[in-house]
């Protein structure tokens, strides 16, 4: 019988990762179909608790990183990039975040933000997983 290794394994970060941006396009559609501010409110704190983990999970040693560095390493810089975009949207969610407080408080719109930020993340994520399917492509054409 197999013993589970103490360590995280590359497939296992590779698993979180792909869990992650499940999680997170089922949050988005969350996001994009609450109307209730007070329940944007609650959602964009998921998505602030969620999105560091995932964020954590890409950057990790057993990320995005080494499975970029093994299988393609001429994506190194545009991986560079999206991990720069972790930063930003993670501020992004912030600012969404202290908007919405702020609409609850008073007569504000933040539909528009809340759109933008959904469009944003699609884009990185898409982007990502992109990278990602061709990366694991090109790995198992050179392996067989
Ligand atoms: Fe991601």
């Amino acid at each position: 019988m197999n013993e589970k290794p103490a360590a995280q394994e590359p497939f296992d970060t590779q698993r979180e990762i792909v869990g992650g941006h499940v999680a997170l396009k089922q949050l988005l559609d969350r996001l994009e179909t609450t109307e209730d501010p007070r329940k944007l409110l609650e959602i964009i704190g998921e998505l602030n608790a969620l999105l560091t983990a995932h964020f954590r999970a890409e950057e990790s040693a057993t990320g995005l990183h080494e499975i970029i560095s093994e299988n393609a390493p001429q994506c190194l810089t545009q991986l560079q990039r999206l991990f720069d975009d972790h930063r930003v949207l993670l501020e992004t969610v912030e600012s969404v975040s202290c908007k919405l407080e702020s609409y609850l408080r008073g007569p504000e719109r933040i539909r528009e933000e809340v759109t933008d930020l959904c469009r944003k993340l699609r884009e990185h994520e898409a982007e990502e997983s992109r990278l990602l399917t061709e990366s694991l492509y090109t790995d198992l054409g050179r392996s067989s």
